[in-house]
Formats: C-alpha cells, sequence, structure tokens
C-alpha cells in the first residue's frame, strides 16, 4: 500500500500531485535485469495459480517483452482498455493524494527497482512490486472499476475517520486477495502475485486460515505488515467485488466498527466461512525463532 498519514512532506521535485518523471531513460542495464530476473520467476511459477485476468492483463499490456516497462507506453495501452493511467510517485504519499489519483483512475508507482541483496524482501513497495503486481488486472474492466470505486470511497473514509476500517479492505483484496475459481482458489492480491514465496504459503501452505469474503468483518481485521498473512479471504468474484462496494452505505458500517474490538490476524469466527482453518505453524515457528 502507497499511503501514509497526512503528516509527511511532499519532496522537493515532486508536483503538486506528487508525481514525478519516471525517468525511464535513467535506469542503468542492472536495473532491467533485475526486473527481467523478477518477472521471469514470477512468469514461470504463477500459471496455474494466479487468476486468468491476470495473465490476459500481462500479454494485452505487453508486459511480457523485457526490461522495466516505461509508464507512458504502459498508460497509452491502459488507457485504451480501461481509462487508467500509470505515474511515478517518490515514495508514500498521503492518504488523500492516494485515494484522489485512484478515484480519477491514475495509479501511483514507485519508479526503484529492488537490489539483488532485497530480492525477496523489501520494506517500501518498488517497481515490481507496483507495476507487476497490480497493473495487469487494472487492464480488467470490473476489476479497474473497482479501483476507482475503492479510491472514491477513501475519499468519503477520511472524512468519517474510518481510513484505518477501509485500509483493511484494500489490504485484504487488492494486496492480498484470493478468488475462488470453480472448485479452486487462485491468486490475485499484489503483495502475493509479486511475491515468489507468498505466491506459494498462500495457496498451499496449511498454516494460514483462507476464509470467505465478507466485507464488514475484514474491516475489522488487522493485518500483518511484516511477513506473510495468517488469514486470506476469499471472493466469489471481482463483479460481486465490486457490486458489494458499491451498493454497501460505509457510513453506518464505519459507525457500527468503531464501537467494537478489531480482530487480531488470525481470528476465526463462527460465522465464518471456512475454506480452511489454518495450523499457524509458520507464524508459530516465527515466534520462537
Ligand atoms: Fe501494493
Amino acid at each position: 500500500m502507497r499511503m501514509a498519514n497526512a503528516n509527511i512532506e511532499r519532496p522537493e521535485g515532486a508536483a503538486e500531485d506528487w508525481t514525478i518523471p519516471q525517468n525511464w531513460g535513467a535506469y542503468t542495464p542492472a536495473e532491467h535485469a533485475m526486473w527481467d530476473q523478477l518477472f521471469e520467476r514470477q512468469a514461470a511459477m504463477l500459471p496455474g495459480r494466479v487468476v486468468q485476468e491476470f495473465i490476459d492483463g500481462l500479454d494485452m499490456l505487453r508486459m511480457t517483452k523485457p526490461g522495466i516497462p516505461d509508464f507512458d507506453e504502459l498508460s497509452e495501452r491502459l488507457m485504451r482498455a480501461t481509462g487508467w493511467q500509470v505515474v511515478a510517485v517518490p515514495g508514500l504519499v498521503p492518504d488523500r493524494v492516494f485515494f484522489d489519483h485512484l478515484a480519477n483512475r491514475r495509479f501511483v508507482a514507485g519508479r526503484f527497482i529492488r537490489t539483488p541483496e532485497q530480492l525477496d524482501y523489501l520494506q517500501e513497495p518498488d517497481i515490481f512490486h507496483d507495476v507487476f503486481g497490480h497493473v495487469p488486472l487494472l487492464a480488467n474492466p470490473i476489476f479497474a472499476d473497482y479501483m476507482q470505486a475503492y479510491g472514491e470511497g477513501g475519499l468519503r473514509a477520511d472524512g468519517l475517520g474510518a481510513i484505518e476500517n477501509l485500509a483493511r479492505l484494500y489490504w485484504y483484496t487488492v494486496e492480498f486477495g484470493l478468488i475462488r475459481q470453480g472448485s479452486d482458489l487462485k491468486l490475485y492480491g499484489a503483495g502475493i502475485v509479486s511475491s515468489y514465496g507468498e505466491s506459494l504459503f498462500a495457496l498451499d501452505d496449511p498454516s494460514p486460515n483462507r476464509l470467505g469474503f465478507d466485507l464488514k468483518r475484514l474491516m475489522r481485521t488487522q493485518y500483518r505488515i511484516d511477513d506473510f498473512q495468517q488469514s486470506y479471504f476469499v471472493i466469489d468474484s471481482f463483479e460481486d467485488l465490486l457490486r458489494q462496494t458499491i451498493e454497501t452505505d460505509f457510513a453506518p458500517l464505519y459507525d457500527e466498527l468503531r464501537g467494537q474490538q478489531a480482530l487480531e490476524v488470525a481470528t476465526v469466527l463462527p460465522q465464518d466461512h471456512v475454506f480452511n482453518i489454518g495450523t499457524q505453524a509458520y507464524a508459530k515457528t516465527k515466534e520462537i525463532a
């Protein structure tokens, strides 16, 4: 997620809306090679695990060609598909700036790429996470509408003091969502599909809970920013996710949630639709270590 509370200062050189030029010509051969290495590893592993719409997006946007994508080129194709653009920002941006970009169909992305030492872990999302992880699904009309609706909802949540609740929706869908397709679960969250380790863990490992999507429940649930998730939430379809987001009146939900305690990351409630209850073995091992 690329947002932070409103107190951060706009870096020098960033425009009023916090964007900066991507400066594509400045990437070194080593940086392009880093992208290719990450891309090839994910592209070899994801088919059959990731939702088909993601693969379609990669093809449609011609993201399969080597090297770090040029945002201008990417935006041109994306604009034709769904009216979205990709713009570069220097780092985290304030909540309102983030939401405003989404509401106007602009996806804000970092322009730096991780170093070989950061292959599997980095704190701040880089261009591989932002572009490989997020952009392919923006070529899907339904998901594209969901992202815009999310941005509009964010601007409203800000006025209602409910950003924390709404941020959890982003986390458990856009970043770490699973989707049901037939009798299988597939990946679609950008935080998963841009991570080799979590792409395996989220689908195959017996540790995490896999629970049915429930809008209100999910906005009550804490999440992990430091490691693999302990619960994943499964949507039925992008159509259903979009419909629920558009049709729900969030203000009364926020009121209700204000009086309730947040749920711990591994909680399973009696009313949850359970795909599987995790052993939490992975998280327990980490606690001992
Ligand atoms: Fe992200």
